[in-house]
Parts: structure tokens; sequence; C-alpha cells
């Protein structure tokens, strides 16, 4: 059995001759396009293994040669440019596996093994043009499996369930999902389930008909509907009432709605991509989020990793963002190395969208145009400070420009979501000082016993529920 190996770094060619021979394959190598394509031209062979980036062009965006002279010969891509782009763009290529360099050798001889024995069965490749502008950044080992999750939900609907602490870029890679996908054509909607007062979650996803309650002056139609064709993209959906969970896993199930008051059955055609910063098993065990539901959901599960867990992506996040910060506006600004490493060795304990707001602050308070460490550590004992200080006004003020930039609720109802979000954490905080005890948590909250009464059932929440989990 043969394989074409087309590297042009002399090392690595050696190194992965010599693990293919010992699998028992002949091995042909060579160091560029050309040659490539005049081997190819002349022998059959039972695999290419190819780089990306060579000296007389793209690996990948040649490909179509290889597979005009070989339709079925399985294509295993090595690349050193470990971002999503080139995840994707060798997926794109009906490409066998895509390896992130550096990768196991051992790993790498079994994968040809399984690509030659698979080669009878003839998969069909796809041509597709490269996909550019990207937005996720970041290439170490954590992200690489971020990517090659998302290269594996791009030709199909499986439901995907995005996973990862606050700011990691749950939504960015839902987002992706979308536009990389099979449904880029379609509609993208996102519904942020936790934003949502609980009574109009229904009518909010399923849509509702002319007088079906109080205040339906006319027809809605819901998310899922408009989400026909595309993806709905169902955001904190840890935070989902019950009753809405229950009306959800049925529409899933079920795979069409019924608007509030309607009678019809709507065939739905959608792919859902959910997110939560929550832990769901503890939730299930509690009894406050629907164990059939998470099965629903979960079935690719995307887990995406802390930003303290991917230090070496720091400074190229920082880059980035103060290329964004000088695309709108700011003034732009280069980041010295020592000041990258600086900010690469911070917690950020808010991940990537509190890199991101510092980055911003940086790029709009800094006097020179090089950003030196000296500049970071001054901006962060500044942070540090206002943090440990009552900043707490300044906080709520950005947090609700924050919230309001992250969840863009639909307009008419921006004044209403907005107060359920502030409201929920409040009335959370107030139950638990005064152990679920409604009176005496009004009381301290100063309102009316009813009114709190009123609000803690719009919200769906359960101040027993509180009480318990502390
Ligand atoms: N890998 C990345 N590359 C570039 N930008 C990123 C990346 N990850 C996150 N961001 C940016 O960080 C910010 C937060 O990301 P996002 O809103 O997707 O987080 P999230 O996980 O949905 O957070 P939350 O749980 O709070 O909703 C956004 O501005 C997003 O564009
Ligand atoms: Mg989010």
């Amino acid at each position: 059995m043969t394989v074409l190996l087309v590297e042009d770094d002399a090392s690595i060619a050696l190194v992965i001759t010599a693990a293919l021979e010992a699998e028992g394959f002949r091995v042909t190598h060579c160091d560029s396009i050309a040659e490539r394509d005049r081997l190819i031209a002349g022998q059959r062979f039972d695999a290419l293994v190819t780089d990306v980036m060579l000296t007389d062009g793209d690996g990948i965006e040649t490909i179509g040669t290889v597979r005009a002279a070989a339709p079925d010969m399985p294509i295993i891509i090595l690349s050193a440019q470990n971002t999503l782009d080139t995840a994707v763009r060798a997926s794109d290529t009906g490409a066998f596996e895509y390896f992130p360099k550096p990768f196991d050798i051992d790993e790498l001889a079994r994968t040809v093994r399984q690509a030659v024995g698979s080669a009878s069965r003839g998969e069909e490749a796809e041509e597709d043009a490269p996909v550019a502008g990207l937005p996720l950044v970041g290439r170490s080992a954590p992200m690489q499996a971020v990517y090659r999750m998302i290269t594996r939900v791009l030709r199909n609907d499986l439901t995907v369930l995005v996973l990862g602490e606050s700011g990691t870029g749950k939504e960015l890679v839902a987002e992706a999902i979308h536009q990389l996908g099979h449904r880029k054509d379609g509609p993208f909607v996102a519904v942020n389930t936790a934003a949502i007062p609980a009574e109009l979650i229904e009518s909010e996803l399923f849509g509702h008909e002319k007088g079906a309650f109080t205040g339906a002056v006319a027809r809605h139609i819901g998310k899922f509907e408009q989400a026909n064709g595309g993806t709905l993209f169902l955001d904190e959906i840890g935070d989902m009432p019950m009753q809405a969970q229950t009306r959800l896993l049925r529409a899933l199930q079920s795979g069409s709605v019924r608007r509030v008051g309607g009678r019809e059955e709507i065939k739905v055609d959608v792919r859902i991509v959910a997110a939560t910063n929550r832990d769901l098993e503890p939730m299930i065990a509690a009894g406050t989020f629907r164990e059939d539901l998470f099965y629903r959901l979960n079935v690719v599960p995307i887990t995406l990793p802390p930003l303290r867990e991917r230090a070496d992506d720091i400074p190229a996040l920082a880059r980035h963002f103060l290329q964004l910060a000088a695309g709108e506006g700011l003034p732009r600004h280069q980041l010295s190395g020592d000041a990258a490493d600086l900010l690469a060795r911070q917690p950020w304990r808010g991940n990537v969208r509190e890199l991101r707001n510092f980055i911003y602050r940086l790029a709009l308070l800094a006097r020179e145009d090089a950003i030196d460490a000296e500049s970071v550590a001054s901006l962060l004992q500044q942070a540090a400070r206002s943090d440990g200080e009552s900043g707490g006004a300044l906080d709520l003020a950005g947090a609700v420009v924050e919230w309001l930039a992250a969840n863009r609720p639909a307009p008419g109802t921006v004044y209403d979501a907005a107060l359920a979000a502030f409201e929920r954490p409040l009335f959370i905080e107030a139950l638990r000082e005064t152990q679920g005890n409604q009176l005496r948590a009004a009381q301290l909250l100063g309102i009316n016993r009813n009114t709190l009464r009123k609000r803690l059932s719009d919200l769906a929440i359960d101040p027993a529920e509180v009480h318990r989990l502390g």
C-alpha cells in the first residue's frame, strides 16, 4: 500500500515516513504542489497525507486537482495553522481527518491505516470555497478540540449543546455553526430564555394567535417559526422555567409547534443549538431541569475551555481585540511582547469577555501607540482598585450596557426583559438572606409582599427551592 506525503519540512517528513513504513506502507515524499500533481497524474496512491502551507501554494485550496485525478483517495491534512478556518476548510474537502500540529505520530499512522481501509466505500468529496472572516481566535489544544467538534456538526442537523463558563464564547460558537454549516442561507434566530418573563416564554417561542390572552392584540410569530429553515439558538437554557421546559421538549419531540391560542400544529424545520453556563446535572438531581430535555439537547456537547486553561491564546486574543477596537474608531495600538505576557498571566475570571473589555479600555486610555507591560500593569491595578472599592454603582451601569449588548431583547420587550434579569438575582439574594421567608424578604426589599409574590411567580422563582439550594 502506498502513501503520498506532501510536506516541505524535511524533519517532519522523515518522522512521518518512518512511522508509516513501520505500519507497512510504502511512502513517496515530495515537498511541493507541482510535484504532487505530477506524481498523482502518473501513479495511483492509496492515501495522501498533506501539509497546508507549501512553498508553491496552499495544499487545501489546490486539492481540486487531486480530487480530479483520484476521486476516492483518502486525504489526511496536517496543519500548523491551527485555526477554525483550516479545520473547516479541511473538512470541506471531504478530508478523512485533519491533524493540527503538533500531533501524535502514532495516531496519524493509525488514521492512515483506517483511511485506506475505508476508501473502498468511496466517500463523495465536496468542494466548497474556503470560508473567510471566521470569528473564533485561538490555536491552543483545547480550542483545537472545539474546532474539530464544530466541523463535525456542519453537514448535519444534530442538536448541539454548548457548555462553558460565562464569557467563554458560547454564542460565538453557535453563530459559527450556523454561518459555516449547510443552513447558512437560512435565518439564525437567537433567544435568551432567561431574559423573557415566564408568562411570555411560550408566546415568544411558539407565537400566539390574536386574542389568545389579554394583550395579544395581533397574531405573533414565535422564534421557532421565525427560524424555519435555519438555526434556533436557545441561550441560557439552564435558566428556563419548568413549564416552558415541558413545552420546549414537546416541540422538539414532535418537530412542530402550536401557537398559544391556536389549533393547528405547524411543522418547523430548525436546527437547535442550545447553550448554558450552568452545570445542568446537579439541577437535574434537584429537579429544576428536566432530565429528558437534557438528553434531547445534549446530542453533541461542545465544552468551551475557560480562558485560564488556554493562556497561550491570550496574546492573540488581545491583539485581535485591539484590531477590533481600532476598527470601531478607537486609537490604533500595538502590544509589546512583555505586555502580552503580563496579560497571559492574569486570571480572567470573566474569561474572553473580561479580556475583551479590558483591551477596549486599554485602547481608549493608552497614550502611546505601543502598549508596554507598564501601561497594562497600571490599568490592571486601577481595575483591581475599583473592584475593591465600592465600585458597585459603576459596575451595575456597565453590567446593564453589557447585558443589553449580549442579549439584544426584541424591540418592545427591552424593559420587561431587563427588569426580569435585574430582579431575578436580587430576589434570589433576598430570599437567601431570609431563608426563603417571603414576608421578611419583602420587608428587606421594602416592597409589598403581594408584589413580591406575584413577581416571584412571574419569574418562576420558587422560594423554597432557593432556600433548599442555599
Ligand atoms: N475565541 C474567541 N475569539 C474571539 N472572540 C471571542 C472568542 N470567544 C469569545 N469571544 C468574545 O468574547 C465575548 C463573550 O463571548 P460570548 O458572548 O460568546 O460568551 P458566552 O459564553 O456566550 O457568555 P455567557 O455565558 O455570559 O452568555 C464576545 O464579545 C465574543 O465575541
Ligand atoms: Mg452567551
